[in-house]
């Protein structure tokens, strides 16, 4: 959740490491700091409290020369927010510094262990630990820093990735993963064998790096890496074994990581969802013979042959995308799916055999809780299926087959593009087992796949029909609470509604099955009570939802509603309506969500709230 830069070559280092933290600041921003070995040889360390920008400002009257760096921008696991507890950290002689991401799960052991032998500390994060660790190690075993690091690693419990600065080695970078991501990229002139050229990027994630170089190596599990300032780079694991890392080309590019002219990542990116869904669909659906083509299903068909059931785990929105996944592949491929928060799945003892396919869906592909669930159904001999946006993140990289769902980088902090393509990909998914399992019969699989194929048209006129939620979001600033309720497929799309309306306006929020109203929600019913329904016209649940908004109604409640276009009965009971076009029921929620999408966004807008960067969050949950 936290972000780490690097930089070893012949740049100033500090430029690249501030526009590096940047780019990351979507992913943690309590606190941020950077680390040089300047010009004079020093090794310093600047910190602020809160964003990148004041520790910009912090250092305005500062050496911030050298050409060798690392900076980190920091959400608070252990110890509070603070300057001291912000990450670079240094060893207690002040000769090493240190980055991490991650928890080391037996830091206070250590930190007994350590101060009984007089290392005094400064602050009260686990990182403390680990750059007092490597130091004692180094002392202690009269060793270099890199066999120092190796020592230190070995004795740790927890995820790590880090990088290490020594003072008294300004031509190495160290960094080592475990469980938190790590990328190393090449520079461009390492190619050209021109020591004076070569330099190397490191990222948490390839948002700092891809400006510089396309070229990266994913450090793997319990890997160090030493990056040399001619250009030599040397992986071993943490037996001190030569590894021989791949070397992959990033498939992003700086535009898709900017705004674009939206005033926020989250509406560019609601507004991207058109196009992010044809590039998701592009090349998986054959229009002239009305097919879909999914490799991760083709090429292992015999696993989903003969699985008996799928069970789907993910955290969040991918949770909420995998309840409609559920409701999908059932309807199409008939075989039971169950859908588990990873969180949960991970700590039970579930019952699970070799016939169970596991679906793991992740925006981000590093999620600690689905990573960990992928484990568990790994231990017991499941085939392991991934849904994931960023390419070459670790759960791809975990699992058996999968689908990437290509919607492009997602940066805000709420998750939009990323549902409707986990959405797609569920359907495409659903689809392709159909056809193998010869489960729909052949007039309506022609129809399902050419109604698919509208939908990106359909959004976009969906986006044109949230015009008018700007202006109204503005009478709902005053409210404590929400009710989202919606039935059948519009069930998820509330519980997704609540969510985005949650977390970044910080109004409480709750999505419910309409009918489970009458169960107990209902008492919560008063006239300042807005109550957003998803009543989209098809099938015999529409009739039901009408009742249930009447309920509503005769209780005072406010009603905004998104319905069909042309639709009478519900808008007239309705004190804000939305249209969206018409759609089969199993792809409404494609539609239904935007509007929700658009009303939380104005609503958390009109109540001054950062959309992008809400507060207590981050974008990727690399931590249980
Ligand atoms: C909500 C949101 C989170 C994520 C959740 C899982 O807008 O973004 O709820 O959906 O943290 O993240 P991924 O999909 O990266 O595993």
């Amino acid at each position: 959740m936290c972000g780490i830069v690097g930089y070893i070559g012949t740049k100033d280092a500090y430029p690249i490491l501030i526009k590096g933290l940047h780019r990351l600041e979507y992913r943690g921003y309590d606190s941020a700091g950077v680390s040089l070995i300047n010009q004079g040889g020093d090794l310093v360390v600047y910190k602020a409290k809160g964003k990148v920008s004041a520790l910009e400002q912090s250092v305005s009257d500062k050496d911030i020369s050298g050409t060798i760096g690392i900076a980190h921008t920091r959400w608070a696991t252990h110890g509070e927010p603070n300057a001291t507890n912000a990450h670079p950290h240094y060893s207690q002689s002040h000769a090493l510094s240190l980055v991490h991401n991650g928890i080391i799960e037996n830091y206070k052991t250590l930190r007994v262990e350590l101060e009984k032998n007089g290392i005094q500390f400064a602050g009260e994060t686990d990182t403390e630990v680990l750059v007092q660790l490597i130091e004692y190690m180094q002392v202690t075993h009269q060793c270099d820093t890199v066999t120092a690091v190796h020592l230190a690693l070995k004795n740790v419990v927890g995820a790590y990735a880090i990088a290490v600065l020594d003072k008294r080695n300004p031509n190495q970078l160290i960094c080592a993963r475990k469980g938190s991501p790590l990328i190393i990229g090449i520079g461009k002139g390492n190619d050209k064998a021109k020591p004076g050229e070569s330099e190397f990027f490191l990222g948490s994630d390839a948002t700092p790096i891809i400006e510089f170089t396309d070229k990266v190596i994913y450090l793997q599990d319990e890997e160090i890496a030493v990056l040399n300032r001619n250009g030599k780079h040397a992986i071993t694991n943490l037996d001190s074994i030569k590894q021989t890392p791949q070397m992959h080309v990033l498939q992003m590019n700086l535009d898709e990581l900017e705004k674009g002219g939206y005033p926020h990542f989250m509406l560019k990116e609601i507004y991207e969802q058109p196009n992010a869904i044809r590039t998701c669909m592009r090349g998986r659906i054959d229009p002239t013979n009305k097919d879909i083509i999914l490799s991760g299903i083709r090429d292992n068909k015999e696993h989903f042959m003969r699985a008996r059931r799928i069970i789907i785990c993910a955290c969040g929105t991918s949770w909420h995308s995998a309840l409609i996944g559920k409701y999908f592949i059932e309807e199409a491929a008939h075989i039971p799916v169950e859908v588990e928060y990873a969180s949960e799945f991970r700590y039970r003892n579930p019952v699970l055999d070799t016939s169970d396919v596991v679906i793991a869906i992740s925006q981000s592909g590093e999620t600690a809780d689905t990573l960990a669930a992928i484990q568990l159904a790994k231990q017991h001999g499941c085939f392991v299926y991934g849904v994931c946006n960023v390419i070459g993140s670790s759960i791809p990289r975990n699992t058996d087959s999968g689908t990437y769902i290509h919607v492009g980088p997602e940066i805000g902090v709420a998750s939009t593009k990323a549902f409707t393509g986990q959405l797609i990909t569920l359907i495409l998914f659903g689809l392709a087992l159909a056809k193998e399992k010869n489960t729909l019969d052949e007039v309506l699989f022609h129809q399902l796949v050419d109604d698919l194929m509208l939908i990106p048209e359909k959004m976009q006129q969906t986006l044109e029909k949230t015009k008018g939620i700007e202006q109204f979001a503005k009478a709902f600033t005053y409210c404590k609470n929400f009710i989202y309720l919606g039935r059948g497929y519009n069930y998820p799309v509330a519980l997704e509604g609540a969510l985005k309306l949650k977390e970044i306006s910080y109004i409480h929020a709750e999505g419910y099955p309409a009918a489970e109203m009458k169960h107990g929600p209902i008492a919560l019913i008063d006239e300042e009570m807005p109550v957003v329904v998803i009543a989209t016209k098809r099938g015999m649940l529409y009739d039901k939802i009408v009742s249930n908004i009447q309920e509503i109604k005769s209780r005072r409640g406010k009603i905004i509603s998104v319905v069909t276009e042309g639709d009478t009965a519900v808008k007239s009971m309705s004190d804000y309506c939305i249209e969206i076009p018409d759609t089969r029921d199993s792809y409404a929620p494609l539609l239904a969500v935007i509007p929700l999408q658009v009303l939380s966004y104005y609503i958390a807008i009109a109540k001054g709230r950062n959309v992008d960067q809400p507060r207590n969050l981050a974008k990727s949950v690399t931590v249980e």
